[in-house]
């Protein structure tokens, strides 16, 4: 089924949505859905958050986040999408919130006479998607429909069943406890199927040629392996500085912000075997074999800071946060035993790059696969994350064993380099010169 054939209401309640996330990236992928025909005919964007917003004052936040994007997108079919755009004011720590919003979603249901299909995005720092799943559930928003219209939509006859699905952001939770106590707390809410982890490096369109080159084994199967490279070299270079996130950020720091998640899947991507089948569950064990596997091989490890962090807006006073790290990590198999792959990340750095390099032996020379740069910075990512969710595909989604996995591997990297000094370096470093 296409999602712009299907008549079944879709209502997309985005937590946080005041924040950089749905300003930067979540509201231009919608209205470019949208622009597309790619929505379904009746959605409505609830953006819920403690400001005190009307309807017009969001969808104005909205425009201008659009325009800040794209300057000359057509602005008729802007005002139409934003007629989608609602707003309902909330504390996300507060249940009677929580409550409101239920009335709110059942109000619309109920003018229509038919259950509309939920999406949840928490679009929210990690610490606090407990008290959110704990509200969502003693809401009554876990199910789709209002109480009193459940029976009546099912008995429409249509066959299609509406659902709720809920995407989380990454990192999910901030460590492997925290992260299993989540998982515990949410498989209780919801079934495997509803919940979409999202790491939007898997959505771009580079990560997909990657995956899919890896399958193909483009080069030739005989030399994707131990005997014939040498090093494998990940990274997400980033030359912005932290900007106005350190609410998110500082305490998180750049190994759980992109480490465990964005990079360890660049390198799952590469170094993962092609499953016989193709089903979204047998791509996520082929990722997840990879990560079982994976561990620091080196004690040269660098964590850094930038000079000016500990300047920035709303950083606590004396942040040990790094901002820069670069780690050596092996993989026990017999493909890629003994091939060290090296990752690194950093903000303010003398350039926005982000690649795969991998490093024939024997000066074989180097291949480099780019998956973002200054000069393709457009990517559709987001849309991507909507598309498939509410398709509900989730090949493109972390299953929980992967982000278990993830943890396992970033959990020993923290607990080693607690003994190794911060490095502070300059803006505009080049990485190499970060020791
Ligand atoms: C996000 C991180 O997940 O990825 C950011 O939170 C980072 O800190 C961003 O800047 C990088 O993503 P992209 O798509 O801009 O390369």
């Amino acid at each position: 089924m296409k999602i712009e054939n299907s008549n079944n209401p879709l209502i997309l309640v985005v937590f946080g949505a005041t924040g950089d996330l749905y300003q930067n990236k979540l509201s231009v992928s919608l209205f470019n859905l949208f622009t597309q025909n790619l929505l379904p005919k009746d959605f409505r964007v609830i953006g819920f958050a403690r400001r005190l917003f009307s309807d017009l004052e969001f969808q104005n936040l909205t425009r201008e986040s659009i325009l800040n994007k794209n300057k000359t997108c057509d602005k008729q079919i802007l005002e139409n999408f934003l007629t989608h755009v609602k707003y309902v004011q909330g504390d996300l720590t507060d249940l009677q919130s929580f409550q409101n919003l239920s009335l709110e979603l059942g109000k619309k249901d109920r003018e229509n006479k038919i259950c509309s299909n939920k999406l949840f995005y928490l679009a929210v720092p990690p610490n606090l998607y407990e008290i959110i799943f704990k509200n969502i559930s003693e809401a009554g928003l876990a199910i789709p429909c209002a109480r009193d219209l459940e029976l009546s939509a099912f008995a429409t006859g249509s066959g299609v069943t509406k659902w709720t699905r809920i995407l989380v952001e990454k990192p999910f939770g901030k460590d492997m406890d925290d992260a299993k106590k989540l998982d515990q707390m949410l498989g209780r809410l919801f079934d495997e199927m509803q919940i979409f982890r999202i790491d939007h490096y898997l959505a771009k369109k580079n990560m997909r040629n990657l995956m899919d080159f890896s399958f193909s084994n483009g080069i030739s199967k005989s030399l994707w392996n131990n005997q014939n490279i040498e090093y494998v070299k990940i990274a997400l270079y980033e030359d912005d500085t932290l900007k106005d996130r350190a609410n998110f950020y500082d305490g998180v720091g750049a190994l759980r912000d992109v480490g465990q998640n964005h990079v360890l899947q660049m390198l799952a991507l590469v170094a993962m075997e092609a499953p016989d089948k193709k089903l979204h569950r047998d791509i996520h064990e082929a990722r997840n074999v990879v990560f079982q596997k994976t561990s620091l091989i080196s004690e040269k490890i660098v964590h850094g800071q930038y000079e000016g962090y500990l300047q920035e807006k709303n950083v606590e006073k004396g942040s040990k946060t790094e901002t820069f790290f670069r780690v050596i990590l092996g993989i026990d198999n017999s493909r890629w035993q003994g091939v060290p792959f090296i990752l690194e990340s950093g903000k303010a750095l003398d350039n926005k790059e982000v690649f795969v390099e991998v490093c024939f032996k024997n000066t074989k020379g180097c291949f480099k696969f780019l998956i973002s740069s200054h000069n393709n910075a457009l990517d559709d990512a987001y849309e991507k994350v909507f598309y498939d969710c509410i398709l509900g595909d989730q090949t493109i989604f972390v299953s929980t064993g992967e982000v278990m996995a993830q943890w396992k591997i970033v959990t020993d990297i923290i607990q080693k380099w607690q003994s190794i000094p911060l490095v502070i370096y300059k803006k505009g470093s080049k990485a190499e010169e970060i020791k």
